[in-house]
């Protein structure tokens, strides 16, 4: 595991601080939420971004009926625990890199992990809806073929390598399955765009992110076999409300409102990332 992954998920439970909130730790889709500058955010808003960001991503999967479902980068697992409850029948797999975050994952989802059933969903007779193992985005420790959709929420900037990402979502989704990836990452591949965002900001200069251009993605995708590749960008929806709930702790030109600088510089984006598996 890189170093700044291992510190940065490490003693500190990230998905409990006010900025994120809810479990979660994305920066949110606020689509639908009044962002007029009179009204403040709540606590509320926010829980709700983060779900609607996997929520957007869930429906680009274009789920089967109880679908089997790999999600990497799973963080506390509250994403899966989502999917569980959103979408019948489904079985989902969460997997982390990091060992902290899945002891954290493993307890805050306790009664999906028992199988037990749930408030409007009482179908577990079967197998268990929810499962968290540790492996790497690059080299994943599961079967081929066993996945409807391969998913992945904000986690992607981490990923040293992603064609090996690509290759192993490719090895793991079943024959018509389909991948749906969202993250943040540079809008073109031009050399200096590592070195604009280590100045701007500190998660690129410390490299816990990764200036990947979504190029990157696409052309491993397509390289590792998938098809109808697709990018497309979700900034609109994502940068300018992520900036407004930074704004009640972080002054403008602060760390991190330099992302809806960076944004708005045309170096980084927030982009939503398909492709198929041939059936
Ligand atoms: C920003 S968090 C997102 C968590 C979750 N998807 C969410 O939206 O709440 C990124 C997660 O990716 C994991 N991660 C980082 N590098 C990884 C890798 N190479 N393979 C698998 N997981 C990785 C981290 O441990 C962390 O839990």
């Amino acid at each position: 595991m890189r170093p700044a992954v291992r510190e940065t998920y490490g003693p500190v439970d990230l998905g409990n601080l006010p900025i994120f909130a809810g479990g979660f730790i994305n920066f949110g889709h606020w689509h639908g939420i009044n962002l007029t500058p009179d009204r403040p955010l709540t606590e509320t808003d926010r829980i709700r971004s983060q779900k609607d960001l996997y929520r957007l991503v869930l429906d680009a999967a274009a789920l089967p009926k109880a679908p089997t479902v790999l999600e990497v980068g799973c963080g506390l697992g509250t994403g899966c625990a989502l999917t569980v409850r959103e979408h019948d029948g489904a079985t989902v797999t969460g997997m982390d890199i990091h060992p902290d975050q899945l002891t954290r994952a493993r307890a805050a989802q306790a009664e999906l992990l028992r199988g037990e059933p749930l408030d409007g969903n009482p179908r577990h007779d079967g197998p268990r809806p929810l499962r968290f193992v540790q492996g790497a985005a690059e080299r994943m420790p599961l079967p081929d073929g066993g996945f409807d959709a391969v998913v992945s929420v904000e986690a992607a900037q981490h990923f040293p390598d992603l064609t090996a990402f690509a290759r192993e979502t490719a090895r793991v989704l079943r024959p018509g399955g389909r991948m749906a990836v969202t993250s943040f990452f540079t809008t073109d591949a031009a050399p200096g765009r590592p070195a604009e965002l280590a100045a701007l900001l500190d998660t690129f200069a410390n490299g816990l992110d990764i200036a990947h251009p979504v190029t990157a993605l696409t052309d491993a995708a397509t390289a590792a076999g998938l098809t109808d590749v697709r990018a497309t960008s979700i900034g609109a929806d994502v940068w300018p409300g992520w900036d407004r709930w930074l704004s009640r702790w972080w002054d403008p030109g602060t760390w991190p409102r330099n992302f809806l600088a960076a944004y708005e510089q045309g170096i980084l984006d927030y982009y939503l990332v398909t492709a198929d598996k041939r059936g």
